[in-house]
């Protein structure tokens, strides 16, 4: 008994060390590889190791190891070492050891270098996932000989070269990702061999040419996603064969042609995503068809023609967006019954026509926008039924009648921007029933009336308050709250408004922008907000203030302010010296001013949309840091020009003209170095031009006619190219460009205004060119703001740097 058990024992021995015997090899290459990592001391693979001090069960290496599996016959079939944080490459990895191997899981870990060519050793291979490494050069040729391959997953690496035609090949093949790569060259027609394909990722490399038509053929296929490519030609009609297909992802490529009538076959379509390709043509009916679709987004494409009232079959759609095209004629009234609609991009076309109505039916609808078309008529009163509205921008289009109370009743609006049309009317009162309101900006219309005072209750919400540009009259609403105030921006610049400046806005702690800029407001200034921190932008211009401004409630008041513009009033004194010296953001060089405005502006809106505003943000600060402006002309500011101002070291345009300003021009200008701008007109100057002033070198304009300076003209610099219109009316100057000539008494001043000097810069000192400026920041504000959604979901905002681009041209 005991002989045989003994027998069977040493039968089965040999079998049992034969096997002790292969295996170890899958081991020791593990173990070799181990060894060439650079974290080989990784603690996720302390298993790993042959060592029985370490480990007592190394009899069963390595299937005991971590990440490693192994068949009953301890063959290794699976490696996972997925998120592993393994350092290094595969150049020691000994694929020829693992020909069992079916799945191969490297995901999320740091190896580089090659894919190895010897991958073609694991014949077996089912599953291979290197995503999420730093894969370098191109994909091996070889690949297409792991003919059983379902899932290939090389996404997220380094990859370059052309995608190997061998993949057509790999005819199990059923999700195949490589996107987010640097791979170029074509698409592999060869794809058309892979019947299986269920899902294909080739999204974000640098791929070129046509998409194979063949695709189409793939009955299977249910998710396509090809953007972020070169890809040109167009859409292949034989994609509407594709009848699995339920994503179809080409947008940000360079495809052109029509969209084909065919896609309309797509039955099971959920996602159709084209934007931002060259399209043209009309969008094709068929579309209608698509009753699964929830998404369909062309944005920012060449569409033209009339949208097809088919589409209001599409009763799944939750997103359309046709933002971005030359779209015409009526919005379809059938939109009207796409009650799951949630967001509806239409700006930035050619609608004209009114609202429909019926969009008040969309009562799923969050967005709705429809800014930059040429919409007439009124707004209709059955969009106070889009009780989840959030954002209704319809500004620049040509909507007229009254403001409609109903609005009153979308009571989730945040972004309520109806700037740039002909509304007329009243603001109602029932806009303060909108208690999450940010933005509201009715620039630029023809409303009357008086402002509700409500409008300042809510203040506690409201960051943007725009109604510029008005036909508004009565008092500044005085009721804003103390508690939680988060007013950014004021903004009532070119209305009829009458009365002081309520103190009561110096509860607007976080205000950065006020502008009541050309209205017929009276009192003094209004010294009180020198203590609002975060003041950057003060324009009182061409109103009826009076007094002086040397009164200072604060040791450190306006230190952020980078435009102070208190022209065309009635102000007198002496020039504020002491605010002079505390205009800190004016006295730092730009670098360190431009990052506050912008780069913290997170009040606006989520975080995920200031990351959107980053690309334009930058456009934003230039503008308002180029313009760091003091213009205290057209007052009745006396005596000397303080040598504080010469502190002000990033003033860039600086206008004191038409005062009474006496005594002599402060040689501390000479400090201002990237004074673009200076105007001293028509004061009472007395004195030399100082020599100091030939050094700046960004001066662009000068004007000092009108005074009793005297002497030489400075000679040198930028004086050289200043025309003698900047000199006239001072009859002791001479010298270039002067036709007087220093020291020759007997010549008169040659009293023609040089005619030749009309360059843009001239319109400076008619105020135009920075006070546009200052309206295009707060412009460019809203819109950086109030769009921010918006671009967040259509990417690129073509249409807001058109605007910034205009600023940009108006000023030079
Ligand atoms: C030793 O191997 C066993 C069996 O797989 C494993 O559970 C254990 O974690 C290993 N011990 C060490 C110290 O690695
Ligand atoms: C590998 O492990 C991860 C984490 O447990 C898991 O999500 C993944 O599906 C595994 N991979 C394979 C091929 O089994
Ligand atoms: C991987 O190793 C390289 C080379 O030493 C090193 O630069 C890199 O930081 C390492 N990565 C990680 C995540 O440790
Ligand atoms: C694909 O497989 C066939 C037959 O197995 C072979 O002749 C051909 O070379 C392979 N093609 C590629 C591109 O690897
Ligand atoms: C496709 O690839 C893109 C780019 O890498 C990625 O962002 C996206 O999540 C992928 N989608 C799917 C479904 O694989
Ligand atoms: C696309 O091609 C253009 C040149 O035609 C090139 O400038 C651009 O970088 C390419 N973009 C991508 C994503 O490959
Ligand atoms: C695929 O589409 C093309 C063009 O629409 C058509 O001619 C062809 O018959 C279709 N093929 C199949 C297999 O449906
Ligand atoms: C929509 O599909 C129906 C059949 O399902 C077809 O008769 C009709 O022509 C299609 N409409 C369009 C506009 O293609
Ligand atoms: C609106 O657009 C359509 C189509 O382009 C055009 O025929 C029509 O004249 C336009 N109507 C107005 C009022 O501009
Ligand atoms: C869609 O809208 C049109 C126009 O408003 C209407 O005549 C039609 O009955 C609607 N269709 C459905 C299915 O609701
Ligand atoms: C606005 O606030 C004032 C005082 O804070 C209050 O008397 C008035 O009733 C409020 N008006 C509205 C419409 O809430
Ligand atoms: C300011 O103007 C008002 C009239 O609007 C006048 O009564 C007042 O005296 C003026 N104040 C000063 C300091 O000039």
């Amino acid at each position: 008994m005991l002989l045989k058990l003994l027998t069977i024992l040493l039968v089965l021995y040999p079998s049992y060390l034969n096997a002790f015997a292969t295996k170890p090899e899958a081991a020791k290459s593990l173990l070799k590889w181990k060894t060439s990592l650079i974290n080989q001391n990784n603690p996720l693979l302390a298993s790993w190791s042959l060592d029985p001090s370490i480990n007592r069960t190394t009899s069963s290496a390595p299937c005991t190891w971590y990440g490693v599996h192994c068949n009953d016959h301890r063959d290794v079939v699976k490696l996972n070492l997925s998120n592993s944080r393994l350092n290094g490459t595969l150049q020691y990895f000994t694929f020829s050891s693992f020909a069992s191997l079916t799945h191969l899981d490297l995901r999320q870990n740091d190896v580089s270098g090659p894919i190895p060519v010897e991958i073609m050793y694991l014949s077996k291979l089912l599953f291979l996932d290197l995503s999420g490494n730093h894969f370098s050069r191109t994909i091996p040729q070889e690949i297409g000989m792991l003919t059983n391959l379902e899932t290939l997953s090389l996404h997220g690496n380094n990859l370059e070269g052309h995608i190997p035609i061998s993949i057509g090949n790999m005819s199990k093949l059923g999700h195949l990702r490589v996107d987010d790569n640097k791979l170029s060259g074509s698409i592999p027609r060869e794809l058309e061999n892979l019947a299986n394909l269920v899902k294909v990722n080739m999204s974000f490399n640098f791929l070129t040419g046509h998409i194979p038509s063949g695709l189409g053929h793939l009955t299977k296929l249910s998710e396509l996603y090809l953007f972020l490519n070169n890809l040109t030609g167009s859409i292949p009609p034989t994609l509407g064969n594709s009848s699995s297909l339920r994503s179809l992802y080409l947008h940000m490529n360079k495809l052109s042609g029509r969209i084909p009538n065919e896609l309309g076959n797509m039955n099971n379509l959920i996602l159709l995503h084209f934007g931002h390709n060259q399209l043209t043509g009309s969008i094709p009916a068929s579309l209608g068809n698509l009753t699964n679709l929830k998404m369909l987004d062309v944005h920012e494409n060449f569409l033209s023609g009339i949208v097809p009232q088919e589409l209001g079959k599409l009763e799944s759609l939750t997103e359309l967006s046709f933002s971005h095209n030359k779209l015409s004629g009526q919005i379809p009234v059938s939109i009207g019954n796409l009650s799951r609609l949630e967001l509806l991009y239409l700006n930035d076309n050619q609608f004209n026509g009114s609202i429909p109505k019926e969009l008040g039916n969309l009562h799923s609808l969050v967005e709705l926008i429809l800014l930059i078309n040429q919409l007439r008529g009124p707004i209709p009163d059955s969009l106070g039924n889009l009780k989840r509205l959030e954002q209704f921008t319809v500004h620049s289009n040509k909507l007229s009648g009254y403001f409609p109370e109903t609005i009153g009743k979308c009571k989730k609006l945040r972004y309520l921007i109806l700037s740039d049309n002909l509304l007329t009317g009243r603001v109602p009162k029932s806009v303060c029933n909108l208690r999450s309101l940010k933005i509201l900006h009715l620039g630029n219309n023809r409303l009357s009336g008086v402002i509700p005072q409500c409008l300042s209750n809510f203040s506690h919400e409201i960051q943007v308050l725009d109604l510029r540009m008005n036909r508004l009259h009565g008092n500044i609403p005085t009721t804003f709250v103390k508690q939680n105030n988060k007013l950014k921006s004021l903004n009532l610049n070119g209305n009829r408004l009458q009365g002081s400046i309520p103190r009561t806005l110096v509860s607007c702690r976080d205000l950065e922008v006020l502008n009541l800029g050309n209205n017929m407001l009276t009192g003094g200034f209004p010294h009180w907000i020198d203590t609002l921190p975060e003041m950057q932008v003060l324009v009182l211009r061409g109103n009826k203030l009076n007094g002086t401004l040397l009164k200072m409630n604060t040791k450190t008041p306006f230190q952020k302010l980078r435009i102070l513009d208190l022209s065309s009033n009635e102000f007198s004194g002496l020039l504020p010296s002491n605010y002079f010296k505390n205009f800190k953001a004016m006295m730092a060089v730009d670098k360190d001013v431009s990052k506050d405005l912008y780069m913290g502006d997170n009040y606006m809106y989520d975080d995920t949309v200031v990351l959107v505003l980053k690309g334009l943000s930058l456009e934003l600060q230039r503008i308002l840091v180029i313009h760091t402006t003091i213009d205290l002309s057209v007052n009745k500011f006396e005596d000397e020009i303080p040598d504080t101002i010469g502190q002000l070291r990033s003033l860039r345009y600086l206008n004191l003209s038409h005062n009474s300003l006496s005594g002599r021009i402060s040689t501390h200008l000479g400090n201002l170095k990237v004074l673009h701008h200076l105007d001293l007109s028509s004061n009472k100057l007395v004195g030399g031009i100082p020599q100091q002033l030939t050094s700046l070198t960004f001066l662009a304009d000068v004007n000092f006619s009108q005074n009793q300076l005297k002497g030489a003209i400075p000679q040198g610099g930028q004086f050289n190219t200043f025309g003698n219109s900047s000199f006239q009316g001072n009859s002791g100057l001479c010298g270039f460009p002067l036709t007087k000539k220093c020291g020759d008494d007997g010549v008169s001043l040659s009293p023609t205004p040089d005619d030749e000097d009309k360059d843009e810069d001239s319109t400076f000192f008619d105020g135009f060119s920075w006070k546009s400026v200052v309206m295009g920041y707060g412009f460019g504000m809203l819109i950086g703001s109030g769009i921010g959604w918006l671009m967040f979901h259509l990417g690129k905002p073509r249409w807001v740097i058109r605007i910034t681009e205009q600023s940009r041209q108006k000023r030079k």
